[in-house]
């Protein structure tokens, strides 16, 4: 594997392999097998569990690994092509990070969406402009679009924990105080069709995907009999479901336009995940999110507190699949 950027880079049965896989290295530990390797992490963004998943799990493998945080203790990297750099950036990525790729056997990088325009969001225009002029295995850590450590290691808890793999999964759109990148949402409804779900993205008016995003996801359900559609009937849309997956995202509507996205949300304070909104689903529905998740705005410290909620174990699962990624890229 020379690079780990996209689920739909990869076959059903690929996935599949990865997870057994990460469950493999859980069982049986392989202390030495990435021995002498190097994976440089460079975090445009913050992060918490993405960081130290990969710092741990290159760790548990034998490996090492360094961190750049651009800005912080280093150089202010730029970003953008054709950019006078006579302001705060003292390098421009076209050098910096073909330098950090020089020093190590694979690299991942972190870069959210820009978030002023969803066209240049969608082609992942900044993560491309990156990922091409690096020569060594690439991981992507989350980019404006996509987030597949997340959801390789989503997928996995959800099979270690015998979610059927035909079930009902509904994504639900829930309160932030600001608008919030597309990419877990954008990973998740196509990781859950891939998978074979019934997938249903639950929003309120404004809070649509892009058709892109539906269209892609759609192109996966069909190949693996699942289904995506969507909906803004609570009730409706949880009828049912195995997994109520809870994100936060921005208005698709209003792209960019942070007052408008803040006036649209003033009236959504409902949008937090309450015990009530499991009434009709499975007696057995799992709480799903990606974490970091504020409580009592999106959801209810009963919800995250409770037996349902399966958010520690998405987090311990990004490392677990993450060395899977590790040990097919570096070993
Ligand atoms: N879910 C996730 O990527 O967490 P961090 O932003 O803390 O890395």
């Amino acid at each position: 594997m020379h690079r780990f950027l996209d689920l739909a880079d990869f076959s059903r049965d690929e996935i599949i392999a990865l997870i057994d896989l990460a469950r493999h290295l859980e069982q049986r530990p392989e202390p030495r097998a990435l021995a002498g390797r190097i994976l440089g992490l460079v975090f445009f963004n913050p992060s918490l569990r993405t960081l130290a998943s990969f710092q741990a799990g290159m760790a548990r493998l034998g490996g090492t690994s360094f961190v750049i945080t651009p800005g912080q203790g280093t150089w202010q990297l730029e970003t953008q092509l054709g950019a006078v750099m006579n302001g705060a950036t003292a390098e421009h990525v076209r050098e910096g990070i073909p330098v950090l790729a020089s020093y190590c056997d694979a690299l991942g990088i972190r870069a959210f969406a820009e978030g002023k325009d969803l066209a240049r969001d969608l082609a992942e225009t900044q993560f491309q402009a990156m990922a091409e002029i690096v020569d060594k295995p690439l991981i992507n850590l989350e980019s404006a679009m996509n987030h597949p450590c997340q959801s390789l290691a989503d997928w996995k808890t959800m099979d270690d924990l015998a979610v059927p793999r035909g079930g009902k999964l509904v994504l639900s759109w829930v309160q932030h105080p600001r608008a919030l990148p597309l990419a877990v949402p954008a990973a998740t409804v196509h990781m859950a069709a891939m998978r074979g779900m019934e997938v249903v993205v639950l929003r309120p008016e404004g809070y649509a995907l892009p058709a892109a995003i539906m269209e892609k996801a759609r192109a996966a359900a069909s190949s693996a009999g699942g289904s995506v559609r969507e909906s803004a009937n609570r009730a409706e849309a949880l009828a049912g479901a195995h997994v109520l997956y809870a994100k936060e995202w921005g208005s698709t509507e209003h792209y960019g336009n942070a007052e408008a996205d803040a006036r649209l949300r003033e009236n959504l304070s409902d949008w937090c995940v309450i015990p009530e909104w499991f009434t009709g689903a499975d007696a057995d529905c799992k709480f799903m999110h990606c974490l970091p998740v504020r409580r009592n705005v999106a959801v209810a410290d009963a919800v995250l507190d409770s037996s349902r909620s399966i958010v520690r174990r998405e987090a311990y699962n990004r490392m677990t699949a993450q060395m899977a990624v590790l040990h097919r890229m570096l070993s």
